[in-house]
């Protein structure tokens, strides 16, 4: 099929809940992409920060093959090994203990919103207040689009679960303002994806963990597009110096394969007790075995240090750009998540670029991001700047 036969049959069969680009892709390597009528795009989007080692990497390509050979789907009724190994993994390289695995970013929030009120259920004075951020993202169920601190994502789906409550993103005082023993948790992303790529202050991590052990109150923190090696560390966290007691991860984890985890420590997570929390999917040998080997490909094949490097290349030539352009307000980000904010809107440029055969993406309508695989070269980026700049000039 080529282009306009799978989009006609979509917009045929396919709920439009997606303001959808007029193609579809049908292989990719790396940082390329190729769709149905042929032609060849650069990636600097890697499916919302999912193919963090580029498309079909070998390592993730053997691991799902063989694994498919063997056997696809038990249950959790019963211990599945590359489950087991992951967690291991995951545990060893993380403050975490214990390890629930769903098939998605929203889920693996669903189920770390239940943990935290689990986990006060029995006190005395059991807590169910939640703190989340204005202009935050946690996915669309409706406990995570309750903890989601923007009303369009939130609109025509009312009532919402209550007690969530938001405060500006990296503001120290409003929390303080608003914490108390009644809190059970607050959820942040380490930075904000959706809400424009917004990074705290400096500090602000370190000041959050300590209002939170004053007060008894749990750190969720949402990973699910900062994980996994995309900023540079295996988890954003490592980056501010202290821990939370929860954590979500989905997008990267299994190069494509859904799955989403949801860590804690064994202090939390023993609140959770057979019967507490399900799911068929979750923790499935087709996407344990495939994360197993993206977080070995991360961990052992230098994808970090070549993140940092790249990024900070890439960085300082959006800052070059910057200087050249007076509508580019500013460039930030941290590893290869990264934005430009500007004072002009984002999405004719985005379309633009796609002409051009680049995909960049748009949030917050005025920043463009950029999230390519881990695995990019500086030649990549000179290539993609070539082509974002030549947009620009004619805008
Ligand atoms: C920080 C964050 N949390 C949660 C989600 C939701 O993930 P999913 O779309 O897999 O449900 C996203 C998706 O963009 C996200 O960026």
């Amino acid at each position: 099929m080529n282009n306009k036969e799978i989009i006609e049959m979509t917009e045929d069969h396919v709920m439009h809940t997606y303001a959808r680009y007029s193609v579809a892709f049908v292989e990719g390597h790396g940082a390329r992409i190729k769709d149905a009528d042929g032609r060849e795009y650069l990636d600097f989007l890697a499916g919302i920060a999912v193919s963090n080692l580029g498309h079909s990497h070998p390592n993730v390509i053997e691991a799902i093959c063989s694994q498919a050979h063997k056997l696809i789907h038990t249950s959790n009724l019963y211990h599945i090994e590359p489950q087991s190994r992951l967690s291991k993994l995951l545990c060893e390289n993380s403050f975490a203990d214990k390890v629930f695995y769903a098939n998605s970013g929203a889920e693996a929030n669903e189920a770390a919103i239940k943990l935290a009120r689990k986990y006060f259920s029995g006190a005395d004075k059991p807590r169910h207040r939640i703190i989340s951020m204005e202009k935050s993202f946690h996915g669309r169920t409706m406990a995570a689009m309750a903890a989601t601190g923007q009303k369009k994502v939130q609109e025509g789906f009312e009532p919402l679960l209550e007690k969530f409550q938001y405060v500006p993103f990296g503001d120290i005082d409003a929390i303080s303002a608003v914490i108390d023993d009644k809190v059970a948790a607050v959820m942040i992303e380490p930075v904000q994806g959706e809400g424009g790529v917004n990074l705290p202050p400096e500090g602000f991590f370190k000041a959050l963990r300590k209002i939170c052990d004053e007060h008894g109150v749990l750190i969720i923190l949402d990973e699910v597009q900062t994980g996994v090696g995309r900023t540079g560390k295996l988890f954003a966290y490592e980056h501010y110096g202290v821990e939370p007691d929860i954590m979500t991860l989905a997008k990267g984890l299994a190069g494509g394969v859904p799955i989403g985890a949801m860590l804690a420590s064994d202090k939390v997570a023993a609140a959770f007790t057979p019967g507490s929390h399900a799911s068929t999917f979750g923790g499935n040998f087709l996407s344990t075995a495939a994360a197993k080997a993206v977080i070995e490909t991360i961990l052992g094949e230098g994808v970090l240090e070549n993140c940092n490097k790249v990024g900070a290349y890439l960085t300082e030539k959006l800052n070059a750009l910057k200087s050249e352009f007076d509508f580019i307000t500013e460039v930030r980000g941290k590893g290869l998540m990264v934005a430009m904010e500007m004072t002009v809107p984002g999405v004719e440029i985005v379309n633009e670029c796609m002409e051009r055969g680049l995909l960049i993406n748009c949030t917050a309508e005025k920043v463009l991001r950029f999230l390519p695989p881990l695995i990019i070269t500086e030649a990549d980026v000179d290539e993609m700047i070539g082509i974002l700049k030549s947009v620009l000039e004619e805008l």
